[in-house]
């Protein structure tokens, strides 16, 4: 996607977020914040930062300019961790689970996860699609330019492949970059129920040799959790799957402690994700690994959960990234501005370390911190520009979505003064 040569000048605040990525424990506090910055985009990479006091000279008339005073200039956001291709709703449970009946009871009972597995597998490729596309949409207004996917809603071969294949097509149409994760470990089918077992061996033989056949997925993933998948289980599954050149990812520790965040670091998995419950020797343990640990405070916030120990990581070592964890159960909602203000209002983290969270960090969790995540000449020219002046904002004006406008590999893909009709209408269909 080459775009016109494009120049961002005059920004209040053009936050780098440059590497090392991973950023780990004090790094993420380190955001390289350049005061009135400016920065230079040719064929979709970045080919200049600096001051705009020290662009190189160049013919204005050539290059299509955005002049960001009063504005902050930020890396687009990464978000690491959703289940965003799925059929059918589950408001009812919402308020069951409010009222107490607790989230792995309801899946237990057939409900939860499987309630979306009916759905998604009585949906048709064009009608998952319809539904990601607008998904993603709304998503690139709240500045994310990058975001993870996993499949998982079908759990059988032909449904696994069919949300796998919404991801590879609507890579191809529109402005977002989906990371694709395999994840048919994320429930177990009613059609295995009682034999976890068996179905694990089914997901080695006859489902991760097709999506590696396909070179569909990147990722592998694992709700590796207490009635779910046991510890045993998921190292099965997910050493099968990096034997396959798939890169491991984990659900740890979100209900139960069960010892997720101390496989993810012996499997040397990209992340370990959720970690409420995760233990202090589990926190060390990633510590002392580059295993990005992907916090997603909305489904705490959701599930009506503790938070997990964000401080406890970042000051062990560990590298945190935020996601949304979007998905029709546990956290039915995308929204960046509320993943910020929990992550520094709950989670106790500072608005540079959730920006660190949300770009670097997320870019490094989806294994794409060579490309994205930061605004560095030779990276993809993917940023976001602020209502207001700094980032403090993002925590500050809390819940509100901040984005004036979005580029993405150098164009400008969404604009808040020109898209007004085109947000998020999924209600509507
Ligand atoms: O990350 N915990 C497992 N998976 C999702 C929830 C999926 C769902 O409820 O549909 C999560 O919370
Ligand atoms: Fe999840």
């Amino acid at each position: 996607m080459a775009g016109k040569k494009l120049l961002i000048k005059h920004a209040a605040e053009l936050i780098t977020c440059a590497g090392p990525a991973p950023k780990q424990g004090p790094a993420m506090g380190d955001i390289g914040m350049i005061p009135d910055g400016a920065l230079l985009a040719e064929d979709g990479r970045i080919s200049w930062v600096g001051p705009t006091a020290a662009l190189p000279a160049l013919d204005e008339s050539q290059w299509e300019v955005i002049d960001a005073a009063g504005q902050c200039v930020l890396p687009g956001f990464v978000d690491s961790h959703t289940h965003m291709v799925f059929g059918g709703y589950r408001a009812e449970e919402f308020f069951w689970r409010l009222s107490g009946t607790p989230y792995l009871e309801i899946l237990e009972r057939g409900g939860g996860i499987l309630n979306t597995v009916e759905a998604t597998r009585a949906a048709s490729l064009a009608e998952l699609k319809e539904l990601a596309g607008r998904r993603l949409r709304s998503m690139l207004a709240m500045g994310v330019t990058t975001v993870e996917g996993k499949s998982g809603y079908g759990l059988d071969k032909e449904t696994e492949l069919r949300q796998l294949a919404v991801m590879a097509e609507l890579n191809r149409e529109q402005p977002v970059e989906i990371v694709p994760t395999f994840m048919g470990a994320h429930a177990v089918p009613p059609e295995y129920k009682g034999r976890t077992d068996a179905y694990v061996d089914y997901l080695i033989a006859e489902v991760l040799p097709a999506v590696s056949a396909q070179g569909i997925a990147e990722f592998c993933d694992v709700f590796c959790e207490q009635g779910v998948f046991s510890l045993a289980q998921s190292r099965r599954l997910l050493t099968a799957a990096k034997g396959l050149g798939l890169k491991a990812k984990l659900h740890a520790d979100e209900i139960v402690a069960l010892g997720g965040a101390e496989l993810a670091a012996e499997l040397e998995a990209c992340s370990a994700d959720h970690l409420l419950q995760a233990s202090a020797a589990g926190i060390a343990a990633l510590g002392k690994k580059r295993t990005v640990a992907t916090l997603l405070p909305m489904t705490a916030f959701c599930l009506r959960e503790p938070y997990a120990r964000a401080r406890a990581m970042i000051d062990s070592g560990v590298a945190v990234a935020l996601a949304t964890d979007y998905n029709p159960g546990s956290c039915f909602s995308h929204s960046i501005p509320l993943v910020a203000a929990l992550a520094a209002i709950q989670l106790g983290m500072t608005p540079a370390e959730v920006v660190t969270a949300l770009t670097i960090n997320g870019a490094a969790a989806v294994n794409r911190a060579d490309r994205v995540g930061s605004l560095e000449v030779g990276k993809q020219a993917d940023a976001v520009i602020l209502e207001y002046p700094s980032h403090l904002f993002l925590v500050y004006h809390a819940g509100m979505n901040l984005v004036d406008k979005v580029i993405k590999q150098g164009q400008l893909s969404w604009s808040k003064a020109d898209n007004i009709d085109n947000i998020h209408r999924e209600g509507k269909l």
